[in-house]
């Protein structure tokens, strides 16, 4: 894979247009509830600063669908970005237009502004041609920070790269080389271990690691799925009957490790009374995986070298179901393994638990880092890739 990093340019004096994930979860008020999204863009912002560049920032929140929504507008993220920064970053109310235009040919070296979230205008999810020209006239290079959205073809990630030479930001190279690593040069014994609700939506997940993992660990409540294909009585688990079928076809593999026990409630609530039950005769409805499982999972995680960890093990919002989520995320925070955290409800789970630090990597990609770890090409990456070969001097 060829692309252009940082050091590749001399940014002093010079318009850099930066696109960042700084989609990042708002409670009711309109407050930044969790701010790694914005931290993690940091480094790629200060090293711009400090080489005297004007740096435009770009990022969407939610998802407005093309409209603007005033609960979605990026003031509360340029005020988190300044205190972070230390530094004023002026919030733009648009993306692209006369008034950015102007404000952008004052911009003195040195200077941070956030453009508006790029999602109010149906051109960005369209990966609009005319829409990223504009953009990317606002400067002289391109820069993708975003992670997070590299799985999306939109203007501000794929079609804008067509138009000015661009790189990786510091987050995209290290996420792409951590994770690149672990899944072409694994340490061994490699295992992963997968949660999540739905088969469906970790298939071509699984399939691509059954192909380099030595195990397979499965947790969550699509674990339900796989134990009812092989003939258990799950109870009043959530299970994906069209996928039973699949399942069976699964389990075929040897490397795939299925759950002993779990821990049920006896209705889908908070409050549900816990018990721990084995997994051929579950009465309720199972919400973790059980004492034992955590117990087998953690061995196996203490003799590996390489673990990837993607989906949490059971209702872990809920503290009564939340043994087997923390279970794996202390075992892995122990092991001197290389150990990597696919981004969303797991990464979420590692930082309530303060253990972020002692992994080797918690990607800020929820749906980015299932597709990587799915072996699929990012139309985020391809572009960079495309934009190297067009702007190569
Ligand atoms: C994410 O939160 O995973 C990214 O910011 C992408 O957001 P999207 O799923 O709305 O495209």
């Amino acid at each position: 894979m060829k692309y252009r990093t940082l050091k590749d340019f001399k940014f002093s004096n010079k318009e850099v247009l930066v696109r960042v994930d700084f989609n990042v979860p708002l409670d009711e008020k309109g407050r930044i509830t969790d701010d790694k999204r914005i931290r993690a863009a940091l480094p790629t912002i200060k090293y711009l600063i400090k080489q005297n560049a004007m740096v435009i920032l770009m990022s969407h929140l939610g998802r407005p669908k093309g409209e603007i929504v005033e609960s979605l507008r990026m003031d509360a993220v340029a005020e988190r970005l300044s205190k972070l920064l230390g530094k004023e970053v002026v919030k733009m109310d648009e993306c692209i237009g006369s008034d950015v235009e102007d404000y952008v040919d004052e911009m003195v070296p040195g200077e941070v502004i956030l453009l508006e979230n790029l999602r109010f205008y149906p051109e960005e999810k369209d990966n609009n041609a005319e829409f990223a020209q504009e953009l990317a006239e606002l400067a002289q290079f391109y820069v993708n920070d975003a992670f997070g959205t590299c799985h999306r073809a939109d203007a501000s990630v794929e079609a804008v790269t067509r138009y000015l030479p661009g790189c990786a930001g510091f987050l995209v190279e290290k996420e792409i080389k951590v994770m690149g690593k672990a899944l072409e040069k694994p340490k061994k014994p490699f295992i992963a271990v997968m949660g999540g609700v739905k088969v469906s939506d970790k298939i071509e997940v699984i399939n691509n690691l059954l192909k380099k993992v030595d195990k397979l660990l499965i947790g969550g409540a699509m674990m339900f799925t796989f134990l009812k294909a092989k003939g258990h009585d799950v109870g009043k688990s959530i299970v994906e009957d069209d996928k039973i079928a699949l399942a069976k076809k699964l389990l075929k593999n040897r490397k795939i490790v299925l759950p002993v026990d779990c821990v049920a409630g006896d209705k889908f609530e908070k409050n549900a009374k816990p018990k721990i039950v084995g997994v051929d005769k579950i009465k309720g409805m199972g919400l973790d995986i059980g004492p034992k499982t955590i117990k087998m999972y953690s061995d196996l995680i203490k003799k590996s070298k390489t673990v990837i960890w993607n989906g949490p093990m059971g209702k872990f919002e809920w503290k009564k179901f939340s043994k087997g989520t923390d279970g794996v995320a202390k075992a892995m925070a122990k092991s001197k393994a290389v150990t990597i955290v696919g981004g969303g409800d797991s990464a979420a789970a590692v930082e309530q638990l303060k253990l972020e630090g002692k992994m080797t990597h918690v990607s800020t990609g929820g749906g980015a880092s299932l597709d990587f770890f799915a072996g699929k090409k990012l139309p985020g990456l391809v572009a960079l890739e495309k934009n190297y070969r067009q702007f190569k001097k």
